[in-house]
């Protein structure tokens, strides 16, 4: 039995996973759809085969979907229908539910928690012990002492744009979009939608100024219009 209501809380979106087609994410009664990507076990890398690594320790349901040249590390366990675009990292004893989907080079380390609802674009980093929720209520029992079963609660999608980083131990609350290029601070219970290239930290988490893509943080012109990276001269407007 699959739990009933599929919500996104804040935005709707489309998730563009390199290697994987498109996934889609709708208010109302859908589930993630997406397509599979039928990866090969194996890819070339500057001319030299790349293979899969699984530890022999690791849990890989035979229905999850594993994009070539994944590192799967000791006691992972992937469920089924998971899904995972190529060359990604699973550190130790990660957790990643049915239906979760990953997109391409994207980084998990030990011992975090991917719940079913959570969408990640390619190139995303996730620190050590970040956890995504997915049940904003949640309750074990019925009013009347009984135990929920798996139509019983309310899934809440919560979707990571390409390129954003998460650093250790943070919270996800579910229903969120992570922009592109965000930052989250370690430790940070991440409450709101958070916007492209925004640093958040704390608990609740709070803007705390824009990163580059290349990781450092962007210092505001003279002006108070424009962004830079010291490092890589890039400049950026943002909205808000
Ligand atoms: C958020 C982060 C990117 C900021 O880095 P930074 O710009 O070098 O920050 P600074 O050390 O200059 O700190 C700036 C202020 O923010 C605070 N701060 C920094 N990181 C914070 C965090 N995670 N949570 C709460 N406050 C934080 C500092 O205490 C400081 O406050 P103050 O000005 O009142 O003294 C960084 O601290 C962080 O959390 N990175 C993620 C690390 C991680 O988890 N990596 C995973 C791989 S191991
Ligand atoms: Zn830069």
């Amino acid at each position: 039995m699959r739990a009933k209501i599929v919500k996104f809380r804040k935005s709707k979106s489309r998730a563009i996973l390199a290697g994987f087609g498109v996934g889609k994410m709708k208010h109302s009664t859908d589930t993630v759809t997406y397509k599979s990507p039928e990866a090969p076990s194996s890819l070339e890398f500057d001319g030299q085969e790349l293979k899969m690594f699984i530890h022999s320790t690791a849990e890989v349901s035979p229905k999850a979907i594993i994009g070539a040249g994944c590192r799967i590390w000791n006691q992972a366990q992937i469920r089924e229908q998971a899904t995972l675009g190529k060359q990604c990292i699973v550190g130790k004893d990660v957790y990643i539910d049915r239906d979760v989907v990953v997109g391409d080079y994207v980084k998990i380390q030990n011992q975090a928690q991917l719940f079913r609802g959570v969408v990640i674009e390619s190139g995303v980093f996730i620190g050590p012990r970040v956890c995504f929720t997915n049940d904003n209520f949640p309750r074990a029992i019925n009013t009347d002492g009984t135990l929920k079963n798996d139509n019983e609660w309310e899934l809440e999608l919560t979707f990571v744009s390409y390129g954003a980083s998460i650093g250790a131990g943070a919270i996800i609350l579910p229903g969120l979009k992570i922009g592109a290029y965000a930052m989250i601070g370690a430790g940070a219970v991440v409450t709101r939608d958070v916007a492209d290239h925004q640093l958040v930290v704390g608990n609740p988490a709070r803007p705390h100024g824009y990163v580059c893509r290349c990781g450092n943080r962007l210092q505001l012109n003279s002006r108070a219009v424009s962004w830079q990276c010291k490092i890589c001269r890039e400049n950026y407007i943002f909205n808000s």
